[in-house]
């Protein structure tokens, strides 16, 4: 049973990344990513646009992501798609599309939580690699979401924290658009973060007794910041870029860590991981590494391409509820909010 093909098309219409993937069981044999660089002009994404763009691409995609895999639509097990949480029109784009494609294959449709999918990330290629050990924590940094989840089990999880205002993605995507740097922010501050002084400046940070996050108070403290030093010298952004970056940086991965400590302290949990497209920061990674080794935790970091956006996500969580036959019938809709 094991070595049985069974293929399956993961589609990703959520938010700006239209993606399609095929997975035989749990390994990968194509991951495409049609990312939309038309938001980048608006410094965010805008939801209309989107819609089109995910519109203009989904076919070229999934034609493309058959085609390296090697296999005909024919061949297809199941199609599973992002059902929620995302952007409504986004989202619609891809349920119908996977709606129709299973229904002219004759094949199961399987619907996919997107932030369960961050997290079982972990379990693309778990052929081989070593995946996660139940029950462990995730930390799940994405643009959306910032939120710490206890997994239990594949479809077991708890969230014991997670923002009460902004994400950790949306905080770098904000202070990246006050310094005019391109969005998404994340990537353009870690670059510049790795030429900096992450002491340069000190900004504000939440103290919240829980395991919950804040980052509005960051974002007011950074905003002042530039505000304060941009009336004495109007070149002050210019000229610090790269330690403003190293400092923001910092405080939003200090921000992370602290909850994230306290919570595999009182969970006690040997397995600990990291998900979502902030976790492509190498400062994060570094601090969640480092921690891990100093308790002597099994730390699973994942590879670059399984955190940002992407449809193997999806097509993995659709094997894992392909064996549990959880399929989803043709009425499923979208939804925008968090569903864990
Ligand atoms: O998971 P994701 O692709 O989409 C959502 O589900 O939201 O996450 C996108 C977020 C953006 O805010 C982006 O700035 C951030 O992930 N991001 C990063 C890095 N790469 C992407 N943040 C920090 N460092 C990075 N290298
Ligand atoms: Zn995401």
């Amino acid at each position: 049973m094991n070595n049985q093909n069974i293929f399956i098309l993961g589609i990703e219409s959520s938010c700006d990344d239209t993606s399609a993937a095929v997975l035989n069981r749990t390994q990968v044999m194509s991951n495409l990513i049609a990312s939309q660089k038309i938001h980048s002009a608006f410094g965010g994404v805008v939801p209309e646009l989107a819609s089109r763009a995910h519109q203009q691409n989904i076919i070229p995609v999934v034609d493309q992501a058959l085609k390296e895999a090697g296999i005909q639509k024919e061949q297809l097990n199941a199609v599973a798609f992002t059902r929620g949480p995302g952007l409504l029109g986004s989202l619609l784009v891809g349920i119908s599309f996977a709606k129709a494609f299973a229904m002219g294959l004759h094949i199961p449709l399987i619907e996919v939580d997107h932030l369960q999918a961050h997290i079982l990330s972990h379990f693309v290629n778990s052929e081989t690699k070593t995946p996660p050990q139940f029950p462990f924590l995730c930390l799940t940094v994405s643009g959306g979401h910032t939120q710490i989840v206890l997994v239990r089990d594949y479809f077991d999880m708890e969230i014991v924290g997670q923002t009460i205002d902004d994400a950790a993605g949306e905080t770098f995507d904000k202070a990246a658009k006050m310094m005019e740097l391109p969005y998404p922010g994340g990537p353009a501050i870690g670059k510049l973060a790795a030429l900096g002084n992450p002491e340069a400046f000190t900004f504000s940070k939440p103290n919240i007794p829980n395991f919950d996050y804040s980052f509005s108070g960051l974002k007011t403290s950074i905003l002042y910041t530039l505000r304060d030093h941009l009336k004495e010298d109007s070149d002050f952004i210019e000229k610090n870029k790269p330690d403003i970056c190293a400092s923001v940086q910092k405080s939003i991965v200090d921000i992370l860590m602290k909850q994230f400590m306290k919570a595999v302290q009182k969970y006690r949990v040997q397995d600990i991981a990291i998900s979502g497209g902030v976790s492509a920061n190498g400062a994060l990674r570094d601090a969640v590494q480092t921690f891990g080794q100093k308790k002597g935790l099994n730390v699973h970091i994942p590879p670059f391409a399984f955190t940002t956006d992407n449809a193997a996500m999806i097509a993995v969580v659709g094997y894992l509820k392909f064996q549990k036959n959880l399929f989803t019938d043709q009425s499923a809709k979208p939804y925008s909010g968090q569903k864990i």
